[in-house]
């Protein structure tokens, strides 16, 4: 068993009427109950956390993180401004999966540069919320366990 951290950052409270060409329809909380169901079905613990404050994102990392084995997070707007987030990441050394609803190289040029992805052990970006479950099938294989999706051998 693991402890899988889930982190959301500003704005994503409002899934599901939030931009919704881009974003889709589901919500947050949608997205968090079909990941605890996965997960525990992996057999890992989770834990997930929203906010909309930098410093409170900051906190939480600080506090959860180095007892964690790894996080999934997507930062949102924070992704491309925040070196605080980044420097909390290496600070905890938790290994980090970044996460993006959206294809952020396929939108405005700023979203293309993340202060994240050359910490994370990867990034899944495009594919609305099933982008959270590939991330959380790739924790699953980070972590030791096998993929369901992997071809037999
Ligand atoms: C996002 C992409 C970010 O550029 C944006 O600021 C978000 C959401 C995504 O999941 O596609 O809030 O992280």
């Amino acid at each position: 068993m693991a402890r899988i951290l889930i982190a959301h950052g500003p704005n994503l409270n409002l899934l599901g009427s939030r931009e919704q060409h881009i974003y889709g329809a589901t919500t947050l909380a949608e997205i968090n109950r079909d990941l605890e169901r996965e997960a525990s079905l992996l057999g890992h613990e989770t834990r997930c956390f929203q906010t909309n404050h930098e410093g409170e994102l900051v906190d939480w990392v600080q506090t959860h993180g180095a007892q964690a084995d790894i996080l999934i997070l997507n930062p949102a707007a924070f992704t491309h401004t925040s070196i605080a987030l980044r420097d909390a990441i290496l600070g905890v050394a938790v290994p980090v999966i970044e996460v993006h609803l959206s294809n952020i190289y396929r939108r405005e040029p700023f979203r293309a540069h993340s202060y994240i992805a050359d910490i994370a052990v990867g990034q899944v970006a495009g594919f609305g919320p099933h982008s959270y479950k590939l991330a959380l099938q790739a924790a699953h294989q980070v972590l030791g366990g096998e993929t369901k999706t992997a071809p037999q051998a």
